[in-house]
C-alpha cells in the first residue's frame, strides 16, 4: 500500500509518503528561504518522497516563533519559493507550504514583547502571559492568513497546509485550556473553530474554490486533565471537512505539555504510531485522507497503519533528516526501519541536522 498513488483534491501523489512539515533553520532572518532550503527540499524529491511540506512559515512579523523561520508575511517571498517549487517539480514530488502563527509560543522581541493569544492564559513552560486579542486583532489575523495562502499559490505551491497543531495560535483557539473566550470566538467547539473556517472563506475568495486547503491539527494538547479531548477532536475534524480542508495530519501536544509531539525513545513497533488511535477515530469520522504522524520508523507499521484503516498517508520528520532517502531505501534496497534513535538533537538552530551521521543534505544516507 504504502507505494500506490492517492489523491488529495485531485493532486495525484505518487505513494503514501508525506515529509511531515520541519523547521529547518535555514531562512534569513526576515523569513527569506535561502538556496540551502531549495537543496534540501529538491534532495527530499529526488529521492521519491511523494509530498514534502515545509517548515512553519509565519504569516504576519508577530506570529514569528523561531529563529531563521520561514515567512510568507509580504509578496516579496513570492519569488525566492517560485525557484524552490519549481526545484521540487522537476520530479513527481508535490509541495505544500504549512503556515503558521506563533500565538502564545511566539517570540518575544523588542519589537513584539508580548504575544497574541485567544486568551491571557500564561504560559508555564515559558512564563509568558499574552495579550488576549482583541476583534480587530482576530480580524487582520485572518486576513494575514488568506493572503499568506495567496502568496503560496502563486509562488507555485500544489496546496497549503494550516498549522493548527502544537499550541501555536489556530491551535490555541481549538483548545478549551487555552481559549477562556465568551464571545463568538470561544465557548463551543464550533466557536473555537470560527477563526479557521473564517481563514478558509477568505482565503477562497483570493484564490478560488479548488485551491488544495490542507490541516495538521492536534487531536490532543497532551494534558491528561484538560485541553482538547478525543470527542471533541473528531467534531473538529469533521467541522474543518464541512469547511473545504481536503486532508487532515494527526498530531498533538503543546509546548507546556513537554515532549507530545516529538516523543523520544521510540525503540520498539509498540512505541511507534503514538497518534494512532486519535487518527483512526477522526478517519471513522471523515471522508477526507486522513495522515498519520509521530514516531513512524518501521516499514510494517507504516503499511499496517495504512491497510488496517488508521490513516491513508503516513508522515515522517525525523527519520527523513537522518535519510533524506529512506523512500528508495524501503522501496529498493530492502530496508525495513528507519535509523532515526529519536533523540531529538536534530533540533538544530545551526540548520536542521542529524547528529548521528555525517551524510547531510543531497547525499545517500547508505
Ligand atoms: C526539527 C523539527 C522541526 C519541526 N518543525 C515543525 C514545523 O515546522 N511544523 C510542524 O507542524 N511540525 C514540526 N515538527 C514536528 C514534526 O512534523 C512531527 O510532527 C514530529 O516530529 C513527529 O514525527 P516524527 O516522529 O516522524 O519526527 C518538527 C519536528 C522536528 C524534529
Amino acid at each position: 500500500m504504502l507505494f500506490t498513488p492517492i489523491k488529495i483534491a485531485g493532486l495525484e501523489i505518487q505513494n503514501r509518503f508525506i515529509r511531515s512539515a520541519t523547521h529547518e533553520w535555514l531562512c534569513e532572518e526576515d523569513g527569506t528561504p535561502t538556496q540551502a532550503l531549495g537543496d534540501l527540499y529538491e534532495t527530499l524529491a529526488r529521492y521519491d518522497v511523494g509530498l514534502i511540506i515545509t517548515g512553519y512559515s509565519y504569516v504576519n512579523p508577530i506570529g514569528k516563533s523561531s529563529k531563521r523561520q520561514q515567512g510568507i508575511y509580504s509578496d516579496r517571498f513570492i519569488d525566492p519559493y517560485h525557484i524552490i517549487t519549481e526545484r521540487v517539480h522537476r520530479y513527481n514530488c508535490k509541495i505544500a507550504l504549512q503556515i503558521v502563527h506563533g500565538g502564545r509560543q511566539a517570540l518575544v522581541t523588542s519589537e513584539y514583547p508580548v504575544p497574541l493569544a485567544p486568551s491571557a492564559v500564561r504560559d508555564s513552560s515559558s512564563g509568558i502571559t499574552p495579550e488576549a486579542m482583541n476583534v480587530q486583532q482576530i480580524l487582520k489575523t485572518i486576513e494575514d492568513f488568506a493572503q499568506a495562502v495567496r502568496r503560496a499559490k502563486a509562488a507555485g505551491f500544489d496546496l497549503v497546509q494550516l498549522h493548527l497543531a502544537h499550541g501555536f495560535l489556530l491551535s490555541s483557539f481549538i483548545s478549551p485550556y487555552t481559549n477562556r473566550r465568551t464571545d463568538n470566538w470561544g465557548g463551543s467547539v464550533e466557536n473555537r473553530t470560527h477563526i479557521i473556517t473564517k481563514i478558509i472563506e477568505r482565503s477562497r475568495e483570493l484564490v478560488g474554490e479548488d485551491y488544495p486547503i490542507m490541516v495538521k491539527m492536534n487531536a490532543t494538547d497532551g494534558f491528561v486533565n484538560y485541553g482538547l479531548n478525543a470527542p471533541e477532536c473528531v467534531e473538529v475534524a469533521r467541522l474543518l471537512e464541512l469547511a473545504g480542508v481536503c486532508a487532515i495530519e494527526v498530531s498533538g501536544g503543546i509546548s507546556e505539555a513537554g515532549e507530545i509531539m516529538a516523543q523520544q525513545g521510540i525503540d520498539a513497533k509498540e512505541k511507534e504510531a503514538y497518534f494512532k488511535d486519535y487518527a483512526r477515530m477522526i478517519k471513522e469520522a471523515v471522508d477526507v485522507p486522513v495522515i498519520l504522524v509521530g514516531g513512524l520508523r518501521s516499514k510494517a507499521v507504516m503499511d499496517k497503519m495504512i491497510t488496517k484503516g488508521y490513516a491513508d498517508m503516513v508522515s515522517l520528520s525525523r527519520p527523513l533528516i537522518r535519510e533524506p532517502d529512506l523512500v528508495v531505501k524501503f522501496r529498493d534496497k530492502g530496508f525495513d526501519r528507519a535509523q532515526c534513535i529519536s533523540c531529538n538533537e536534530c533540533f538544530n538552530e545551526n540548520g536542521v541536522k542529524c547528529s548521528r551521521v555525517d551524510n547531510h543534505i543531497g547525499e545517500e544516507s547508505v
